[in-house]
């Protein structure tokens, strides 16, 4: 009855109620002055629509507020901890399941295994985090995603595929350098853009040539699937766990954070098959996380992501979620602010580089234009650009592939009216675009993940 009606409403009712203050563009400002015009150094009571990430910033239901009352924190076998391995291997049936505190920390202890100087993991794209982690352990990050993957404007219904032929000439001429290859789903740092099933499969077949393990950055594997169920042929009738189990039986293992697909806060897991680099992993999990049945998390946690996974999957969310991002998206569009298409799950992408063609590369449109937008209407976005990924591990600098300011949606958290909000305030920054200015970054540099901590001055 409901497909009558456009309108795709939430599926669920607001249960508690958070205030937002609102302030100033007086205070605004001084605010990003004192941060040093670091969106990450904000005291987040001075953002009123904070969309500067969608990990671990979403709404619990009460099914997970509940569930957090069942948490039993029994040092080992916490009856906890089987609830939350039967969710996560009802989806993603591996041998093993590793639990951490978030996916950096199964990303840490995988990297910390298996890369070393000399080795290469190729990906479609590196989250920041995880080209981190493998650059930590000496190894060298290659992003493979196809060549629409890399055009902002490029419409292709799976821009998170990753460059097949790309991955067979690397396996060809380094193979042996390379411990594993590596898909996100979806593709964050490339536009939150989904990848198909026939991409996987075609990435396994290369895998299994050359004899090397697949795995997934899951973070966002139900809206991942949800693509694939609306836009790859013959999925539209499939139950989204089917989907997700097909992504999972293609692969070897995987890294996650339940701070995303997980709908939780915290948390997240590393999963895969081979039982020798399990107890590896699972050595180095007791030094630095926890006894391999919590790992880095508490019991009540572990409930929270077993609930989360059982409703991430379902289609009213799913649909409501998606939807819901593209609204977004088709309102910006219709305003004429260069966007990354087509929409992402979890993100808006607006093209920086697109919209401030007087700013060079490295003078950080996205971070002038997410500046902008914090003073203009109070709104957090994040760059995702130059000042993310531009540093080299030489320490030189050069233009990233993209200078984009993600809008990421935090999930179940904001109302329509707020995104109407955030339409305006975006559209009204667009209309001035050419008067805003770059930035550089103030000495001394910071050695890693520079865009947590750096501070920006004007360039006058
Ligand atoms: C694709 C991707 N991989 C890995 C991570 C790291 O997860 P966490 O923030 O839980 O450490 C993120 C987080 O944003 C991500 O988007």
């Amino acid at each position: 009855m409901m497909d009558r009606y456009r309108t795709i409403i939430e599926p669920f009712r607001i249960h508690a109620v958070e205030p937002i203050r609102i302030t100033t563009r007086e205070e605004r400002l001084a605010a990003i002055e004192t941060a040093g015009r670091n969106l990450f150094a904000l005291h987040a009571d001075d953002v009123l629509v904070d969309l500067l990430t969608d990990s671990g910033t979403g709404a619990m239901s009460r099914d997970q507020w509940a569930a957090i009352q069942h948490g039993d924190e029994s040092y080992a076998g916490s009856p906890s901890w089987f609830v939350f391995l039967e969710a996560v291997t009802a989806l993603w049936p591996f041998r093993h399941v590793i639990p951490t505190h978030q996916g950096r920390a199964a990303e840490k202890i995988l990297f910390s295994v298996i890369g070393a100087p000399g080795k290469v993991i190729p990906n479609n794209t590196h989250f920041d985090t995880t080209r981190a982690n493998v650059e930590a352990s000496g190894a060298e990050a290659v992003d493979l995603v196809i060549a629409e993957g890399r055009d902002p404007s490029a419409l292709h219904p799976f821009k998170g595929n990753v460059d097949v032929g790309a991955l067979e000439a690397l396996l060809a001429s380094r193979g042996p350098d390379v411990p594993v290859v590596f898909v996100t789903v979806t593709n964050n740092s490339g536009g939150g853009q989904p990848v198909s099933l026939e991409n996987l499969r075609a990435v396994r077949a290369v895998c299994d040539r050359y004899g090397k393990p697949l795995f997934l950055d899951a973070c966002r594997f139900a809206e991942n699937a949800w693509f694939i169920k609306t836009r790859e042929p013959g999925q539209s009738e499939r139950a989204i766990p089917d989907i997700v189990r097909d992504m999972a039986a293609l692969a070897d293992g995987m890294t996650m954070s339940a701070k995303k697909d997980g709908l939780a806060n915290i948390g997240g897991w590393l999963a895969l098959d081979d039982d020798a680099l399990a107890e590896s992993c699972r050595n180095l999990l007791i030094l630095t996380e926890g006894f391999p049945t919590y790992g880095g998390l508490a019991g009540r946690d572990l409930e929270a992501i077993a609930q989360g996974l059982r409703e991430v999957v379902q289609d009213d969310y799913l649909h409501y979620r998606i939807r819901s991002t593209a609204y977004l998206g088709e309102a910006l569009d219709a305003a004429a602010v260069p966007l990354v298409k087509p929409f992402g799950g979890h993100a808006i992408y607006i093209d920086a580089r697109a919209l401030l063609p007087h700013v060079p590369a490295l003078e950080y449109p996205g971070q002038a234009l997410a500046v902008a937008l914090y003073v203009e209407g109070g709104i957090r976005g994040c760059e995702i650009g130059t000042v993310m990924f531009g540093r080299q591990p030489d320490r030189s600098e050069r233009a990233a592939a993209m200078d984009l300011v993600r809008l990421a949606i935090p999930r179940r958290t904001y109302t329509q009216s707020h995104i109407d909000y955030v339409i305006e305030v975006v559209t009204a920054v667009a209309d001035r675009a050419a008067d805003l200015r770059g930035l550089r970054i103030a000495p001394p540099q910071p050695v890693a993940l520079r865009h947590f901590t750096a501070r920006f001055l004007p360039i006058t």
